[in-house]
């Protein structure tokens, strides 16, 4: 996935596409571009396989034309075409005239190429993206009206695609989307199109979420067209939140900003649902149908979100769960009377998009849950919620995980409570648990930096990881090894505990590390047991006496003692400080991960 930015201002528009690039660079760091039109009638382009901060300097270092108020800035995840500047984004056309940014995949750019060049197109990159260029040039050959260029080039192509073309000459700017994210906006300080709000947020109050087949100049007065055809505009939202909340306040990065955020996350949301759980207003007011089962649905940690829902589902209210990875799940068959539960903290993660819109879903309700409600997923769905965790900029996502688990768990334990599968004193109890959820977090935030400094400095060297988990744990097993993943670049992998002896116990050698979740099930000591024979490093995660001892506010009794019948959720923190603090120690970029993306809009 990409991000793109285009603004019209009345003041230099170089600052603005700049900053809002920095705020769009966890959605793709591979290289960055800017075109912005000069007051000498054509347009300034340059681009960087490095940071958006070199881009900065390269602009600043510009010796030509004015460059006043009209531009388009790109960051790219590399999908088509090596990292190269060549690939970087903007393109041109074959004249310079025309420069775009495009975030999607054009399925047929092959067979275009071949057309256009045939046509004497001369092209400069191996990218998809730039067939795009080349069609509205020739669109202009022939009408000389850039939104009907654009309408007629994108009827051409075929997948996904958010594109802004800049024409340096007549200093239009016109965009057009297609199943990828792009917002529009107005606001004193000019006309902004972007990928997500957070790169403009700082500058409006009010967007506009483009449909699919919308077109739209970006012009003092928005002129909206689908099909070449004038059309009524999309709904305006309210912008919530502003760029003052997007930066890092005082923490080395974001993750680690995100991960100490978990607590007060957590009290937000609980505050806000825990009154409407009781009383299974929570869930009545979503007005879904009765279900009999449920399917889960989601990509990456979002997954292991709804596997944690599904989990309390099941062994709270004995509801038949079943998890579907999104990218396996487009031809699963769907009985009826089944609530989907689609998580993504983004809410447009297209293999996700793309399994919804390949279920029969027809004798279903779909229920989202995802930090963005103006998402593509949020209008997809019958019914939102929405996890409420504020911007998540660390690629590796943590506080939306926690907000997911929070917010799925309250909900389903309304909706037991509203179709009489589940005891009220029961659902007194687990309510209860929710409420603790920022007290329990905040101990394993203290707890965890506390003790894992040491842990980490032991087993820095190690090829690999294993995780392990058993019952409920063997959710957040999963987690921690997919953290450890995606910001170590170690090899990591996770087992329920039971499995062990059937095989991955082979990989247990003297000093390998195996973390383990005890989440109150007895079970998990004899696996314990068995990689201490092989002297494995056991680093326990649960109650007391454990390596890390954050499960249950580490008291022998009380609430929160013995056997979890959903999390520990608290039992997450050690497991994301252990991936931050051994990828920081090995030199990597923990909030902006080699080869990994925010979330994937393409497929
Ligand atoms: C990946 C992100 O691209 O997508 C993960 O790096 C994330 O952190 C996954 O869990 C799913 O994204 P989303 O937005 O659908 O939750």
């Amino acid at each position: 996935m990409c991000g793109i930015v285009a603004a019209r201002t009345t003041e230099p528009v170089a600052p603005i596409l700049l900053g809002a690039l920095k705020l769009l660079e966890y959605r793709g760091y591979d290289s960055a571009g800017v075109s912005i039109r000069t007051s000498g009638g054509d347009s300034a382009t340059t681009r960087t396989i490095d940071r958006v901060e070199s881009l900065e300097a390269r602009v600043g270092a510009w010796s030509g034309a004015e460059l006043p108020g009209t531009g388009i800035g790109h960051t790219r995840w590399a999908t088509h075409g090596a990292v190269t500047e060549q690939n970087a984004h903007p393109h041109q056309d074959c004249s310079g005239r025309l420069s775009l940014v495009h975030n999607g995949i054009i399925e047929n750019a092959g067979a275009l190429r071949r057309e256009l060049e045939e046509q004497g197109h001369v092209f400069a990159s191996e990218v998809d993206s730039e067939v795009i260029g080349h069609l509205v040039e020739e669109g202009l050959r022939h009408d000389d009206d850039l939104a009907r260029a654009v309408t007629a080039a994108v009827g051409r192509l075929e997948g996904s695609w958010a594109v802004v073309v800049l024409d340096g000459q007549t200093d239009r700017l016109v965009a057009a989307a297609h199943r990828s994210p792009l917002l529009v906006a107005r606001s004193a300080r000019g006309v902004f199109a972007a990928s997500d709000i957070n790169a403009i947020g700082e500058w409006v109050e009010h967007f506009q979420a483009m449909r699919d087949g919308d077109v739209v100049e970006l012009a003092d007065e928005l002129r909206w067209s689908r099909g070449g055809l004038a059309s009524e505009e999309p709904p305006m939202a309210d912008s919530v939140w502003t760029g003052a909340s997007i930066g890092v306040d005082g923490h080395p990065d974001f993750m680690s900003k995100e991960i100490a955020e978990q607590p007060d996350v957590a009290a937000r949301i609980v505050d806000r649902l825990a009154p409407h759980v009781l009383d299974g207003s929570l869930w009545a007011d979503l007005a879904l149908p009765h279900f009999d089962r449920v399917t889960v649905l989601g990509c990456g940690t979002s997954l292991n979100a709804g596997r944690m829902i599904g989990g309390a589902l099941s062994s709270l209210g004995r509801v038949p769960v079943r998890t579907l990875v999104a990218s396996e799940a487009a031809d699963a068959v769907m009985e009826p009377r089944t609530l989907v539960l689609a998580l993504s903290q983004s809410g447009e993660t297209a293999d996700l998009l793309n399994a919804i819109e390949h279920l029969d879903l027809t004798r279903s309700s779909l229920v989202a849950i995802t930090n963005n409600e103006h998402s593509t997923l949020a209008r997809r769905a019958d019914s939102v919620l929405t996890c409420d965790a504020g911007p998540e900029i660390g690629v590796a996502a943590t506080k939306t995980f926690v907000a997911q688990v929070i917010t799925g768990v309250a909900a389903a334990l309304s909706a037991l409570v509203a179709s009489e599968r589940m005891l009220r004193s029961d659902a007194v109890r687990h309510s209860d648990e929710l409420r603790l959820m920022p007290e329990l977090l905040a101990h394993a935030i203290a707890v965890s930096h506390e003790v894992l400094p040491a842990i980490v400095a032991d087993v820095l060297d190690e090829p690999g990881f294993l995780f392990l988990g058993q019952g409920t744990g063997v959710v957040l097993a999963a987690e921690g090894a997919l953290k450890l993943k995606e910001l170590s670049y170690r090899w990591a992998e996770h087992q329920p505990a039971g499995e062990l002896k059937h095989g991955p116990l082979a990989l247990v050698d003297r000093g390998t590390p195996v973390l383990v979740i005890d989440s109150g099930d007895p079970r998990i000591d004899r696996s314990i047991a068995e990689v201490d024979a092989r002297g494995g490093r056991i680093v326990r995660i649960g109650g007391p006496g454990s390596t890390v001892p954050v499960v249950g506010l580490g008291r022998p009794a009380g609430p929160m003692a013995g056997a979890r019948r959903w999390g520990p959720l608290e039992a997450v923190v050690p497991l994301q400080i252990f991936a931050r603090d051994l990828a920081l120690a090995l030199g990597r970029d923990v909030d902006k991960p080699r080869n990994l993306a925010k979330s994937v809009t393409v497929e």
